[in-house]
Protein backbone atom coordinates (compact mmCIF):
# COMPACT_ATOMS: atom_id res chain seq x y z
CA UNK A 1 0.00 0.00 0.00
CA UNK A 2 1.29 3.67 -0.44
CA UNK A 3 1.18 6.31 1.43
CA UNK A 4 -2.07 7.85 -1.04
CA UNK A 5 -4.21 5.64 0.77
CA UNK A 6 -2.48 4.23 3.77
CA UNK A 7 -4.97 2.11 6.25
CA UNK A 8 -6.00 3.43 9.40
CA UNK A 9 -7.48 1.39 11.87
CA UNK A 10 -9.49 4.21 13.70
CA UNK A 11 -10.95 5.30 10.03
CA UNK A 12 -14.79 3.84 9.55
CA UNK A 13 -13.92 1.59 6.09
CA UNK A 14 -15.60 -1.11 4.10
CA UNK A 15 -15.52 -3.18 7.39
CA UNK A 16 -18.47 -1.32 8.79
CA UNK A 17 -21.03 -2.39 6.17
CA UNK A 18 -19.79 -6.17 6.60
CA UNK A 19 -20.96 -5.99 10.46
CA UNK A 20 -23.82 -4.06 9.22
CA UNK A 21 -24.94 -6.95 7.33
CA UNK A 22 -23.78 -9.34 10.00
CA UNK A 23 -26.17 -7.93 12.04
CA UNK A 24 -28.76 -9.13 9.64
CA UNK A 25 -28.42 -12.69 10.42
CA UNK A 26 -26.46 -12.75 13.98
CA UNK A 27 -26.86 -9.67 16.33
CA UNK A 28 -23.76 -7.57 16.41
CA UNK A 29 -23.49 -4.46 19.48
CA UNK A 30 -21.55 -2.09 20.53
CA UNK A 31 -19.87 -3.47 23.59
CA UNK A 32 -18.59 0.17 24.61
CA UNK A 33 -20.08 3.96 23.29
CA UNK A 34 -18.66 4.19 20.12
CA UNK A 35 -17.32 7.92 19.80
CA UNK A 36 -15.51 9.74 16.79
CA UNK A 37 -12.17 11.97 17.73
CA UNK A 38 -13.39 14.46 19.36
CA UNK A 39 -15.24 12.30 22.26
CA UNK A 40 -18.99 12.46 20.63
CA UNK A 41 -21.09 9.24 20.76
CA UNK A 42 -21.69 8.30 17.48
CA UNK A 43 -23.14 4.91 18.35
CA UNK A 44 -23.81 4.00 22.30
CA UNK A 45 -22.81 1.57 24.19
CA UNK A 46 -25.88 -2.00 23.77
CA UNK A 47 -26.76 -0.43 20.39
CA UNK A 48 -27.11 -2.85 17.21
CA UNK A 49 -24.49 -2.14 14.81
CA UNK A 50 -26.92 -1.76 11.90
CA UNK A 51 -27.05 0.18 8.77
CA UNK A 52 -28.62 3.20 10.10
CA UNK A 53 -25.92 3.03 12.75
CA UNK A 54 -22.90 2.70 9.99
CA UNK A 55 -24.34 5.48 7.69
CA UNK A 56 -23.98 7.44 10.63
CA UNK A 57 -20.29 6.70 11.25
CA UNK A 58 -19.05 5.87 7.82
CA UNK A 59 -16.05 8.43 7.01
CA UNK A 60 -15.11 9.73 10.14
CA UNK A 61 -11.58 8.77 12.37
CA UNK A 62 -12.91 7.17 15.88
CA UNK A 63 -11.01 6.88 19.06
CA UNK A 64 -10.67 3.04 19.27
CA UNK A 65 -10.44 0.43 16.18
CA UNK A 66 -14.02 -0.47 15.38
CA UNK A 67 -13.22 -4.02 15.75
CA UNK A 68 -12.09 -3.61 19.58
CA UNK A 69 -15.52 -2.03 20.02
CA UNK A 70 -18.18 -4.70 19.07
CA UNK A 71 -19.22 -7.80 19.36
CA UNK A 72 -21.14 -10.95 17.51
CA UNK A 73 -23.32 -13.47 19.18
CA UNK A 74 -22.33 -16.88 18.45
CA UNK A 75 -18.92 -16.24 16.81
CA UNK A 76 -16.63 -18.72 15.59
CA UNK A 77 -14.77 -20.84 18.65
CA UNK A 78 -12.50 -23.20 19.11
CA UNK A 79 -15.41 -26.10 18.82
CA UNK A 80 -17.03 -24.68 15.99
CA UNK A 81 -14.28 -23.63 13.71
CA UNK A 82 -12.94 -27.38 14.37
CA UNK A 83 -15.97 -28.47 13.15
CA UNK A 84 -16.49 -26.19 9.93
CA UNK A 85 -12.52 -26.91 9.15
CA UNK A 86 -13.12 -30.69 9.24
CA UNK A 87 -15.87 -29.85 7.10
CA UNK A 88 -14.50 -28.72 4.56
CA UNK A 89 -11.51 -31.56 4.65
CA UNK A 90 -14.69 -34.10 4.77
CA UNK A 91 -16.45 -32.77 1.21
CA UNK A 92 -12.83 -34.04 -0.72
CA UNK A 93 -12.09 -37.53 0.21
CA UNK A 94 -8.48 -36.63 -1.02
CA UNK A 95 -8.03 -34.43 1.86
CA UNK A 96 -9.71 -36.51 4.23
CA UNK A 97 -7.71 -39.30 3.49
CA UNK A 98 -4.31 -37.25 4.00
CA UNK A 99 -5.77 -36.12 7.39
CA UNK A 100 -6.02 -39.41 8.92
CA UNK A 101 -2.88 -40.86 7.11
CA UNK A 102 -0.90 -38.78 8.48
CA UNK A 103 -2.86 -38.31 12.03
CA UNK A 104 -3.06 -34.72 11.53
CA UNK A 105 -6.15 -34.14 13.74
CA UNK A 106 -4.33 -33.58 17.24
CA UNK A 107 -2.63 -31.27 15.28
CA UNK A 108 -5.58 -29.33 14.39
CA UNK A 109 -7.42 -29.20 17.24
CA UNK A 110 -4.15 -27.80 19.10
CA UNK A 111 -4.19 -24.72 16.65
CA UNK A 112 -8.12 -24.04 17.11
CA UNK A 113 -7.48 -24.09 20.70
CA UNK A 114 -4.67 -21.50 20.28
CA UNK A 115 -7.39 -19.48 17.60
CA UNK A 116 -9.60 -19.27 20.53
CA UNK A 117 -7.74 -16.90 22.39
CA UNK A 118 -7.76 -14.02 20.35
CA UNK A 119 -11.12 -11.87 20.25
CA UNK A 120 -10.45 -10.05 17.21
CA UNK A 121 -9.56 -13.16 14.81
CA UNK A 122 -13.25 -14.83 16.42
CA UNK A 123 -14.40 -11.96 15.17
CA UNK A 124 -12.71 -10.93 11.67
CA UNK A 125 -13.02 -14.89 10.75
CA UNK A 126 -17.19 -14.97 11.35
CA UNK A 127 -17.68 -11.94 9.73
CA UNK A 128 -15.20 -13.24 6.75
CA UNK A 129 -17.50 -16.57 7.11
CA UNK A 130 -20.74 -14.74 6.52
CA UNK A 131 -19.98 -11.77 4.23
CA UNK A 132 -16.92 -13.37 1.69
CA UNK A 133 -17.43 -17.30 2.06
CA UNK A 134 -15.29 -18.42 -1.08
CA UNK A 135 -12.32 -16.53 0.35
CA UNK A 136 -12.97 -17.75 3.86
CA UNK A 137 -13.48 -21.34 2.49
CA UNK A 138 -9.87 -20.72 1.26
CA UNK A 139 -8.57 -20.02 4.33
CA UNK A 140 -9.86 -23.05 5.99
CA UNK A 141 -8.14 -25.28 3.58
CA UNK A 142 -4.64 -22.96 3.46
CA UNK A 143 -4.90 -23.08 7.65
CA UNK A 144 -5.31 -27.27 7.23
CA UNK A 145 -2.61 -27.90 3.64
CA UNK A 146 -0.28 -25.53 5.75
CA UNK A 147 -0.31 -27.33 9.01
CA UNK A 148 0.13 -30.83 7.13
CA UNK A 149 3.29 -29.31 5.71
CA UNK A 150 4.38 -27.26 8.63
CA UNK A 151 4.19 -30.97 10.92
CA UNK A 152 6.12 -32.77 7.92
CA UNK A 153 8.63 -29.81 7.82
CA UNK A 154 9.15 -30.38 11.77
CA UNK A 155 8.02 -26.65 12.81
CA UNK A 156 8.05 -26.27 16.37
CA UNK A 157 5.09 -25.56 18.26
CA UNK A 158 5.06 -21.78 18.48
CA UNK A 159 5.73 -22.05 14.51
CA UNK A 160 3.24 -24.45 13.64
CA UNK A 161 1.35 -22.06 15.51
CA UNK A 162 1.71 -18.63 13.87
CA UNK A 163 1.77 -20.40 10.68
CA UNK A 164 -1.85 -22.25 11.10
CA UNK A 165 -3.08 -18.60 12.68
CA UNK A 166 -1.68 -16.81 9.59
CA UNK A 167 -3.24 -19.40 6.80
CA UNK A 168 -6.27 -18.83 8.35
CA UNK A 169 -5.85 -14.51 8.39
CA UNK A 170 -4.07 -14.23 5.65
CA UNK A 171 -7.03 -11.99 3.24
CA UNK A 172 -8.17 -10.66 6.30
CA UNK A 173 -7.05 -7.71 4.56
CA UNK A 174 -10.16 -8.34 2.02
CA UNK A 175 -12.47 -7.29 4.93
CA UNK A 176 -11.38 -3.49 4.81
CA UNK A 177 -11.38 -3.18 0.92
CA UNK A 178 -14.51 -1.15 -1.22
CA UNK A 179 -16.99 -4.62 -1.67
CA UNK A 180 -17.43 -2.78 -5.29
CA UNK A 181 -14.09 -3.86 -6.35
CA UNK A 182 -13.92 -6.65 -4.70
CA UNK A 183 -17.29 -7.82 -6.56
CA UNK A 184 -16.24 -6.16 -10.05
CA UNK A 185 -16.77 -7.89 -13.10
CA UNK A 186 -14.51 -7.17 -15.85
CA UNK A 187 -10.80 -5.96 -16.27
CA UNK A 188 -10.00 -3.63 -13.29
CA UNK A 189 -7.97 -0.07 -13.08
CA UNK A 190 -4.79 -0.03 -12.00
CA UNK A 191 -5.91 1.89 -8.79
CA UNK A 192 -8.24 -0.73 -8.19
CA UNK A 193 -5.57 -3.65 -8.21
CA UNK A 194 -3.61 -1.17 -6.16
CA UNK A 195 -6.19 -1.44 -3.44
CA UNK A 196 -6.97 -4.88 -3.91
CA UNK A 197 -2.84 -5.60 -3.71
CA UNK A 198 -3.11 -3.50 -0.39
CA UNK A 199 -5.00 -7.11 1.20
CA UNK A 200 -1.65 -7.80 2.68
CA UNK A 201 -0.32 -4.33 4.31
CA UNK A 202 -3.97 -3.93 6.00
CA UNK A 203 -3.98 -7.62 7.01
CA UNK A 204 -0.43 -7.26 8.73
CA UNK A 205 -1.62 -4.27 10.30
CA UNK A 206 -4.17 -5.57 12.28
CA UNK A 207 -2.52 -8.35 13.32
CA UNK A 208 0.20 -6.85 14.57
CA UNK A 209 -1.92 -4.91 16.87
CA UNK A 210 -3.27 -8.30 18.17
CA UNK A 211 -1.51 -8.51 21.80
CA UNK A 212 0.53 -11.77 21.82
CA UNK A 213 -0.15 -12.78 18.29
CA UNK A 214 2.93 -14.22 16.99
CA UNK A 215 5.10 -11.54 15.43
CA UNK A 216 5.73 -14.28 12.98
CA UNK A 217 1.75 -14.22 12.31
CA UNK A 218 1.54 -10.91 10.59
CA UNK A 219 5.29 -11.20 8.84
CA UNK A 220 3.79 -14.37 6.97
CA UNK A 221 -0.16 -12.25 6.23
CA UNK A 222 2.34 -9.63 4.72
CA UNK A 223 4.30 -11.87 2.77
CA UNK A 224 1.59 -14.38 1.06
CA UNK A 225 1.97 -13.15 -2.19
CA UNK A 226 5.40 -12.60 -2.35
CA UNK A 227 7.93 -14.82 -4.29
CA UNK A 228 11.25 -16.16 -3.98
CA UNK A 229 11.84 -15.20 -7.90
CA UNK A 230 11.29 -11.50 -6.73
CA UNK A 231 8.30 -11.13 -9.02
CA UNK A 232 5.31 -11.08 -6.08
CA UNK A 233 3.86 -8.00 -4.38
CA UNK A 234 4.11 -5.75 -2.01
CA UNK A 235 7.94 -5.06 -2.19
CA UNK A 236 9.02 -7.67 -4.60
CA UNK A 237 11.42 -8.85 -2.24
CA UNK A 238 13.69 -11.39 -3.19
CA UNK A 239 14.05 -15.17 -1.20
CA UNK A 240 17.00 -14.16 0.53
CA UNK A 241 14.64 -11.63 2.42
CA UNK A 242 11.91 -13.60 2.87
CA UNK A 243 10.41 -15.69 5.94
CA UNK A 244 9.33 -19.14 5.69
CA UNK A 245 5.85 -19.31 6.53
CA UNK A 246 5.04 -16.78 3.86
CA UNK A 247 5.93 -18.92 1.49
CA UNK A 248 4.13 -22.16 2.59
CA UNK A 249 1.21 -19.83 2.67
CA UNK A 250 1.89 -18.54 -1.10
CA UNK A 251 2.70 -22.19 -2.00
CA UNK A 252 -0.12 -23.80 -0.56
CA UNK A 253 -2.65 -20.84 -2.19
CA UNK A 254 -1.35 -21.77 -5.41
CA UNK A 255 -1.58 -25.69 -5.01
CA UNK A 256 -5.26 -25.31 -3.39
CA UNK A 257 -6.61 -23.07 -6.01
CA UNK A 258 -5.40 -25.13 -9.01
CA UNK A 259 -6.95 -28.07 -6.74
CA UNK A 260 -10.10 -27.06 -6.66
CA UNK A 261 -10.64 -24.70 -9.74
CA UNK A 262 -8.86 -27.09 -12.17
CA UNK A 263 -8.52 -30.97 -10.60
CA UNK A 264 -11.58 -31.55 -8.51
CA UNK A 265 -13.89 -30.86 -11.57
CA UNK A 266 -11.90 -33.34 -13.75
CA UNK A 267 -12.30 -35.55 -11.11
CA UNK A 268 -8.69 -35.71 -10.89
CA UNK A 269 -6.37 -36.65 -8.12
CA UNK A 270 -4.02 -33.92 -5.71
CA UNK A 271 -1.28 -36.43 -6.39
CA UNK A 272 -1.27 -35.27 -9.73
CA UNK A 273 -0.42 -31.68 -9.12
CA UNK A 274 3.26 -32.98 -8.76
CA UNK A 275 4.60 -32.27 -12.54
CA UNK A 276 3.33 -28.61 -11.48
CA UNK A 277 4.78 -28.45 -8.76
CA UNK A 278 8.05 -29.61 -10.37
CA UNK A 279 7.78 -26.27 -13.07
CA UNK A 280 7.63 -23.86 -9.93
CA UNK A 281 10.03 -26.04 -7.56
CA UNK A 282 11.57 -22.79 -6.67
CA UNK A 283 8.65 -20.22 -6.22
CA UNK A 284 8.76 -20.75 -2.22
CA UNK A 285 11.68 -22.20 -1.23
CA UNK A 286 12.77 -25.61 -2.38
CA UNK A 287 12.03 -26.92 1.18
CA UNK A 288 8.50 -26.20 1.16
CA UNK A 289 8.22 -27.81 -2.46
CA UNK A 290 10.14 -31.21 -1.68
CA UNK A 291 7.96 -31.75 1.89
CA UNK A 292 4.39 -31.50 -0.11
CA UNK A 293 5.63 -33.27 -3.30
CA UNK A 294 6.72 -35.85 -0.55
CA UNK A 295 3.97 -36.04 1.14
CA UNK A 296 1.82 -36.60 -2.02
CA UNK A 297 4.08 -39.37 -2.64
CA UNK A 298 3.89 -40.93 0.69
CA UNK A 299 0.26 -40.54 0.76
CA UNK A 300 -2.52 -43.10 0.31
CA UNK A 301 -4.37 -42.12 -2.48
CA UNK A 302 -5.66 -43.96 -4.99
CA UNK A 303 -4.47 -43.50 -8.64
CA UNK A 304 -6.89 -41.62 -10.90
CA UNK A 305 -8.52 -42.83 -13.47
CA UNK A 306 -6.43 -44.71 -16.67
CA UNK A 307 -6.33 -42.92 -19.75
CA UNK A 308 -8.12 -45.19 -22.02
CA UNK A 309 -6.47 -46.07 -25.82
CA UNK A 310 -8.91 -44.04 -27.64
CA UNK A 311 -7.98 -40.68 -25.28
CA UNK A 312 -4.26 -41.14 -25.47
CA UNK A 313 -4.03 -40.08 -29.10
CA UNK A 314 -6.19 -37.35 -28.34
CA UNK A 315 -3.84 -36.15 -25.68
CA UNK A 316 -0.68 -36.54 -27.83
CA UNK A 317 -1.87 -34.61 -30.37
CA UNK A 318 -3.26 -31.83 -28.47
CA UNK A 319 0.40 -32.18 -26.48
CA UNK A 320 2.41 -31.99 -29.99
CA UNK A 321 0.08 -28.69 -31.16
CA UNK A 322 0.77 -26.98 -28.11
CA UNK A 323 4.24 -28.01 -27.40
CA UNK A 324 4.89 -26.61 -30.65
CA UNK A 325 3.37 -22.96 -30.48
CA UNK A 326 4.96 -23.28 -27.10
CA UNK A 327 8.80 -23.77 -29.06
CA UNK A 328 7.69 -20.75 -31.14
CA UNK A 329 6.98 -18.22 -28.34
CA UNK A 330 10.11 -19.25 -26.62
CA UNK A 331 11.97 -18.42 -29.67
CA UNK A 332 10.75 -15.25 -29.82
CA UNK A 333 11.23 -14.84 -25.88
CA UNK A 334 14.71 -15.89 -26.01
CA UNK A 335 15.59 -13.41 -28.77
CA UNK A 336 14.20 -10.36 -26.44
CA UNK A 337 15.28 -11.59 -23.64
CA UNK A 338 18.83 -11.75 -25.20
CA UNK A 339 18.58 -7.89 -25.68
CA UNK A 340 17.70 -6.87 -22.44
CA UNK A 341 20.72 -6.03 -19.91
CA UNK A 342 20.53 -8.02 -16.85
CA UNK A 343 20.93 -5.33 -14.38
CA UNK A 344 20.69 -6.24 -10.53
CA UNK A 345 19.43 -3.18 -9.30
CA UNK A 346 16.94 -3.04 -11.58
CA UNK A 347 14.13 -5.01 -10.19
CA UNK A 348 11.89 -5.19 -13.17
CA UNK A 349 14.62 -6.45 -15.31
CA UNK A 350 15.35 -9.08 -12.71
CA UNK A 351 12.21 -10.19 -12.22
CA UNK A 352 11.76 -10.59 -15.87
CA UNK A 353 15.31 -12.32 -16.36
CA UNK A 354 14.12 -14.75 -13.22
CA UNK A 355 10.99 -15.87 -15.13
CA UNK A 356 12.58 -16.46 -18.67
CA UNK A 357 15.07 -18.51 -16.38
CA UNK A 358 12.52 -20.36 -14.67
CA UNK A 359 10.80 -21.03 -18.38
CA UNK A 360 14.04 -21.95 -20.10
CA UNK A 361 15.18 -24.20 -16.67
CA UNK A 362 11.88 -26.24 -17.11
CA UNK A 363 12.27 -26.67 -20.58
CA UNK A 364 15.72 -27.77 -20.77
CA UNK A 365 15.49 -29.83 -17.05
CA UNK A 366 12.31 -31.97 -18.45
CA UNK A 367 12.82 -31.85 -21.75
CA UNK A 368 9.34 -32.00 -22.95
CA UNK A 369 9.52 -29.73 -26.02
CA UNK A 370 12.50 -31.55 -27.13
CA UNK A 371 12.32 -33.26 -30.89
CA UNK A 372 13.18 -36.59 -28.92
CA UNK A 373 10.17 -36.52 -26.72
CA UNK A 374 8.47 -35.51 -29.97
CA UNK A 375 9.24 -38.99 -31.34
CA UNK A 376 8.61 -40.92 -28.30
CA UNK A 377 5.21 -39.26 -28.29
CA UNK A 378 4.74 -40.83 -31.94
CA UNK A 379 5.47 -44.25 -30.72
CA UNK A 380 3.40 -44.19 -27.28
CA UNK A 381 0.61 -43.42 -30.02
CA UNK A 382 1.64 -45.85 -32.69
CA UNK A 383 1.90 -48.30 -30.28
CA UNK A 384 -0.16 -48.29 -28.01
CA UNK A 385 2.18 -47.86 -25.06
CA UNK A 386 -0.54 -47.84 -22.07
CA UNK A 387 2.33 -48.02 -19.72
CA UNK A 388 3.46 -44.19 -21.15
CA UNK A 389 0.24 -42.61 -20.90
CA UNK A 390 0.49 -41.29 -17.62
CA UNK A 391 3.71 -39.54 -17.98
CA UNK A 392 2.05 -38.36 -21.13
CA UNK A 393 -0.68 -36.34 -19.18
CA UNK A 394 1.91 -35.02 -16.26
CA UNK A 395 3.96 -33.42 -19.43
CA UNK A 396 0.52 -32.42 -20.27
CA UNK A 397 -0.06 -30.37 -17.10
CA UNK A 398 3.99 -29.19 -17.04
CA UNK A 399 3.51 -27.58 -20.70
CA UNK A 400 -0.31 -25.73 -19.11
CA UNK A 401 2.32 -24.94 -15.81
CA UNK A 402 4.55 -23.22 -18.80
CA UNK A 403 2.08 -21.65 -20.64
CA UNK A 404 1.23 -19.65 -17.66
CA UNK A 405 4.71 -18.45 -17.11
CA UNK A 406 4.70 -17.57 -20.90
CA UNK A 407 1.60 -15.73 -20.43
CA UNK A 408 3.09 -13.67 -16.80
CA UNK A 409 6.14 -13.34 -18.88
CA UNK A 410 4.04 -11.43 -21.75
CA UNK A 411 2.06 -9.61 -19.33
CA UNK A 412 5.93 -8.45 -17.43
CA UNK A 413 7.22 -7.60 -20.58
CA UNK A 414 4.10 -5.34 -21.73
CA UNK A 415 4.11 -3.36 -18.42
CA UNK A 416 7.87 -3.04 -18.84
CA UNK A 417 7.93 -1.08 -22.25
CA UNK A 418 4.99 0.52 -21.08
CA UNK A 419 6.44 1.74 -18.14
CA UNK A 420 9.89 1.77 -17.34
CA UNK A 421 12.08 1.24 -21.15
CA UNK A 422 13.41 4.15 -21.33
CA UNK A 423 15.50 3.38 -24.97
CA UNK A 424 13.15 3.61 -28.02
CA UNK A 425 14.96 1.04 -29.27
CA UNK A 426 14.42 -1.58 -26.76
CA UNK A 427 10.82 -0.35 -26.42
CA UNK A 428 10.34 -1.10 -30.35
CA UNK A 429 11.67 -4.27 -30.16
CA UNK A 430 9.43 -5.77 -27.13
CA UNK A 431 6.53 -4.75 -28.51
CA UNK A 432 7.64 -6.32 -31.91
CA UNK A 433 8.20 -9.00 -29.86
CA UNK A 434 4.97 -8.95 -27.98
CA UNK A 435 3.26 -9.07 -31.70
CA UNK A 436 4.54 -11.99 -32.75
CA UNK A 437 3.79 -13.94 -29.51
CA UNK A 438 0.14 -12.88 -29.87
CA UNK A 439 0.09 -13.95 -33.43
CA UNK A 440 1.47 -17.31 -32.03
CA UNK A 441 -1.35 -17.27 -29.63
CA UNK A 442 -4.25 -16.48 -32.23
CA UNK A 443 -3.06 -18.98 -34.62
CA UNK A 444 -3.35 -21.94 -31.80
CA UNK A 445 -6.88 -20.29 -30.48
CA UNK A 446 -7.96 -19.59 -33.53
CA UNK A 447 -8.91 -15.76 -32.39
CA UNK A 448 -7.82 -12.67 -34.14
CA UNK A 449 -4.41 -11.59 -33.77
CA UNK A 450 -3.59 -7.79 -32.26
CA UNK A 451 -2.99 -5.68 -35.13
CA UNK A 452 -0.85 -3.13 -32.77
FE1 LIG B 1 -4.14 -12.81 -0.53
Amino acid sequence: MTDKTPYDPLKVDAYAGHLAKVNRVKSVIATEDICNEQGAILIPKGQPISVEATEKIVRFKLIRPLHDTVAIEDELNDASLYTVLMDAIKKTPDLLSMHNQFNLDPIIRMQCHCFNQFAVLRQKLTVLSIQLPKTFANALTSSWLCSLIGFRMKLSDDDLNALFLAALTHDFGMLHIDPEILNKKGDLTPEEWRQIHAHVVIGQKILEEIEGLPKATARAVLEHHERCDGTGYPTQRDGSKLGLLGQIIAMTDSVIAIYTNRFLKENRSIREIIPILQVNNEAHFYKTYETIVLILRQSDLPPSKPISDDDAPVLIDRFSKEGNAMNLRLTIAEKVMAELENDEKNRKLTALHNVHRLIMNVVNGAGILSDSYTRWLDQVKKEQLSFAYQETEDAMQMLKELQFHMKRLTRMLHLYAKNNCKDKNTQALIIGSLKKLSQVDASLMKQPALTE
